[in-house]
Formats: C-alpha cells, structure tokens, sequence
C-alpha cells in the first residue's frame, strides 16, 4: 500500500492505475478503523480494481472544538490494517492540504436539517464539502458509504446527483458487535454499565421490525413503543426516535415506500446513532439494519 500526504501524488497514482486499466473504489473515512470501516474497502473490491482509502479528521464537520481534538487517532494500526485489507492508496492529507484559504462550501438543503442537522448545525455541510473535495482529488468510479450514518449517506447521494458528480455510491450494511452495538469508534468511550444499555437501541429495532410485520403501520404507535424500550435503558437523553421517507428524510404518518427509522441517544456522554431502512413492496417488508 502506498501512503500519500500531497493532492498531487493522488491524482498521479490513480492516473497511473487508470492507465493500467484499472477502475477506481474509494472509501473515505476519519480513521480508527474499525470491521464497519473494514467491510466498506471488501465492498469496493467487489466492483473495482483499485482501492483509494482517505483518512482525514474533518475539522468542518465538527461542531465541539472538543470533540474535534479529542478525535481518536491511530495512524499506524490503521495503516496496517488498511494494507491488510488491499487498500492500494492511502491519502493522509493535513489541514493546510486540503483547507488553506477556502472560501467554498457545499449543502444539500432540506436533507441535512432535521435528524443529526438539527442538534449538529453546520455538520452536514462539513462533510459535503470535504467529500466534494475528495471525489475532485480521487475521481473514483464508485465510493462506498455506511448505512450507520444513514443521512449522511442519503444525502451524498443526492449530492452526487445534483451536481453531477461521475461517480456511483453503495451504501454497505451497518456492522455490529455480536450482541447486536453497531460498531463505531464511540463506543470505546461507553462505561460497561452504559455499554450494556445501549444494547436497548438494538432491541427497540427488533421490536420495532415485529411490529411492522405483524401489521402495524402507524409510526407514533412504532416510536412510542420504541421509546418505552430505549427508556429501560435509562439514557441520559433520547435526542430523536423518528420514521422517515427514505429520499427526502422528511417525517412520515404511515409506513409505506422505503422509509428510515432513525434513532439517536446519549448514553452517558456518548450520542450514539443506528438506523433501520424499510422497503415495502408488494412481497411485504424488507427491514435492515
Ligand atoms: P467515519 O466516521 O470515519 O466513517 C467512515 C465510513 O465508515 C462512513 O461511510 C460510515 O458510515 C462508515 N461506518 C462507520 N461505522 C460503520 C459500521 N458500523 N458499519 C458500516 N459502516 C460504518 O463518516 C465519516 O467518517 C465522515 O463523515 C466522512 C464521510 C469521512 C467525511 O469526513
């Protein structure tokens, strides 16, 4: 695997796999890797040759200065992890690379104000704007995106539509831990008693999936029962339990289409996140999560 830290060397590497033939996968991220992380660069090798991974703590998706210095960093691991799974180019570029003097900032209207939008103002616009810049600095032919951070990846899609960006995204399944946590790089900061009721979510997702397949449409009867679940629990706060249409993220009364129940919770200090994507269809339901 080859590191890069310069725009410059990006651009070459990949004019040269292009040259060779090769199609272009890209998987961007914030580092610390994880199996969630992992499987996104096993789904790309599916469709492409060549593996672009990015590793960059986005300063403008950031709305705690806290938050942003206190981001988990471990560049080795994570670079012999990524090799280990057939990256074929790291980019590890600085602040200065990718931010000195810029003025430009991308938003997708609408899809980034509610949900994580409307307690993270500004988030949404940070993360377009820097995957922007890297879809302009990789070129890659598809990029791939987890479903655990289901409006971000909604939404880039719909960027990517908009302005016409020439690149397909594929949104891969949330990787859990075996007792159902979705894996993510908060959750090391969980004490074991809050780890354990965070399982809560998991289970109001369950209970949530029986209900819709038992019949039950209604979202305030499916949100209500979800809280009563997450609330034995006792998080510290539930910041959003809300069921939306899967394209325009906008509340729904009734469940129908392809919908998302999203969920957002604090257990302790952690906000944690997890979703469930429902297709209807004639066959009946399909839910993931
Ligand atoms: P980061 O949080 O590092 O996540 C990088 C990618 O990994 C995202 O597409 C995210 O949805 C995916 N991911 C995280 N946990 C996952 C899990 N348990 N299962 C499957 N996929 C998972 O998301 C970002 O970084 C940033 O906003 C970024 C897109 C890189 C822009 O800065």
């Amino acid at each position: 695997m080859k590191i890069v830290q310069q725009i410059d060397e990006v651009r070459e590497n990949v004019f040269k796999a292009r040259k060779r033939g090769q199609t272009i996968g890209f998987v961007p991220t914030m580092g610390f890797l994880h199996k969630g992380h992992l499987s996104l660069v096993e789904i790309s090798k599916q469709h492409c040759d060549y593996q672009v991974m990015s590793i960059f703590v986005n300063r403008l998706q950031f709305n705690d200065k806290n938050d942003f210095e206190s981001y988990p960093k471990d560049l080795e691991r994570d670079c012999r992890l990524a090799d280990g799974i057939g990256v074929d180019l790291m980019f590890i570029p600085n602040e200065d690379e990718m931010y000195k003097e810029n003025l430009t900032h991308v938003d997708v209207t609408m899809l980034s104000e509610n949900l994580c939008g409307a307690s993270r103002p500004g988030h949404f616009r940070g993360v377009f704007t820097v995957v922007s810049k890297l879809f302009n600095i990789v070129l890659p032919d598809i990029s791939v995106f987890g479903q655990k951070d289901i409006q971000q990846a909604v939404s880039i899609e719909k960027m990517v539509l908009d302005l016409n960006f020439p690149v397909r995204i594929i949104i891969a399944p949330i990787i859990r831990e075996d007792d159902g946590l979705a894996m993510s790089s908060r959750n090391k900061h969980l004490s074991e008693v809050e780890r354990k009721n965070a399982l809560s979510i998991y289970r109001s997702m369950k209970m949530a999936e029986k209900l819709i397949k038992s019949g039950e449409y209604r979202c305030i009867k499916i949100t209500d029962a979800m809280k009563g679940l997450i609330e034995m629990g006792n998080p510290k706060m539930i910041d959003y339990i809300s069921i939306v249409n899967y394209y325009n993220l906008q509340p729904v009364e009734k469940i129908t289409g392809k919908s998302i129940i999203a969920i957002a919770a604090y257990f302790g200090t952690t906000r944690l996140i997890d979703n469930m994507i429902i297709d209807a269809s004639k066959r009946g339901f399909k839910c993931a999560y």
